[in-house]
């Protein structure tokens, strides 16, 4: 089931291996990718991954973790990233970009960061100020151009960073939104933020492409966010046009004690899926074939992603395939090491 396709819109992908975003710190400080950038995706598209998740690329310098982020927050970003799309696809993966904004956990050098309200994630973290209602809608039209620059550039997909504490989880959990306005305390005010820029990305994105919403399902936090929240959140918004819901966990505050066992994230995605009857990838130390199939196959996610494992192993797909028995496609150039021992 690992190796079966899955359509999204019309996003044909060719199993069901998800490379999920993950920061290389290795932008310039004006946000452009380079080399390392082309170079690291080409390799996971060479070693058969379905789906690539480009980093969290920032909306606005202000939104990102740091200095070395990558942006899409001007049209000078958008030759390079199609450059990269473009060989991505050219190896038969598809193509996905996540969007983001850091919100309080931003370290970028010249700017203050913002939240939904003003107090700090943690010591050595700057002062946030709390967003105005006019800076929110700012936030928002920041998304959708992030959105329209994507499209340009060839994405196949676009994913909403909702996850981790940045900026719009900030919005969506207890712990950092006290706000008494039209964006909190109630959940159905706490849900707006995204809600909104899941409706401005749509309305950039073309109908034919899918769109992916990561958002951290519990918070490990006293008074924070737990699965039923989640699932309250999810279902808030599934009139919306998302596709798929990437399920990730915590971040959300330093004194969380996330859980970090084979699958921990599994049961999220597995309730998250069959009771609201949508689609989602799940991740979290997934490193074994017989693992990932597993998952895939009881429908407790219609897509795997592997971080850390395809950073230690590129090529894990090609391998995972040999050991499930399925036949994969190699790289032509490659085709002469497929069959081992030769
Ligand atoms: C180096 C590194 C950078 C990451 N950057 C991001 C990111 O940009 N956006 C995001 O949503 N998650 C990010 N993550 C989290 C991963 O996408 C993934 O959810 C996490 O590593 C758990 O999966 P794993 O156990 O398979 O590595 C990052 C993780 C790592 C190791």
């Amino acid at each position: 089931m690992l190796f079966t396709p899955i359509t999204l819109r019309e996003m044909d992908v060719r199993n069901r291996v998800v490379m999920p975003p993950m920061c290389q710190y290795s932008a310039a400080s004006d946000g452009m990718a380079n080399d390392w950038h082309l170079s690291h995706y080409m390799s996971r598209a060479v070693g058969g991954a379905g789906l690539i998740i480009m980093e969290a690329t920032a909306v606005t310098p202000g939104g990102r973790i740091t200095d070395n982020d990558l942006g899409i927050w001007s049209d000078g970003h958008v030759p390079m990233l199609r450059r990269i799309a473009a060989k991505v696809r050219s190896e038969g993966a598809r193509v996905g970009i996540q969007i983001a904004h850091a919100g309080r956990k931003s370290m970028a050098t010249e700017s203050t960061p913002v939240a939904p309200s003003a107090a700090a994630f943690d010591d050595g973290y700057k002062n946030p100020a709390e967003l105005s209602t006019d800076e929110i809608k700012k936030i928002v039209t920041a998304f959708a151009g992030a959105a329209k620059r994507a499209h340009t550039a060839g994405f196949d997909l676009v994913e909403i960073h909702a996850a981790h504490g940045y900026l719009l989880n900030e919005f969506i959990s207890p712990i950092t939104n006290k706000r008494r306005d039209r964006y909190g305390p109630t959940p159905e005010d706490r849900v707006r933020l995204l809600k909104e820029v899941i409706r401005a990305v749509r309305e950039q994105w073309p109908e034919e492409k899918p769109v992916s919403v990561r958002i951290s399902a519990i918070d490990y936090a006293p008074g924070g966010i737990e699965l039923k929240d989640s699932l309250d959140v999810v279902g808030r918004l599934e009139n919306e046009g998302v596709d798929i819901w990437h399920i990730s966990s915590g971040g959300i505050t330093p004194e969380a004690a996330p859980s970090d066992h084979p699958g921990y994230q599994v049961p999220y995605s597995d309730e998250i899926k069959n009771r609201l009857n949508v689609k989602t990838i799940t991740v979290g130390k997934i490193c074994s074939p017989e693992m990932a199939e597993e998952i895939v196959a009881n429908s407790r996610a219609d897509m795997v992603a592997l971080g850390r494992e395809l950073l230690r192993n590129p090529y894990w797909p090609l391998h995972a395939a040999r050991k499930l028995g399925y036949d994969m496609k190699w790289p032509k150039q490659y085709e002469r090491a497929k069959i081992q021992g030769s």
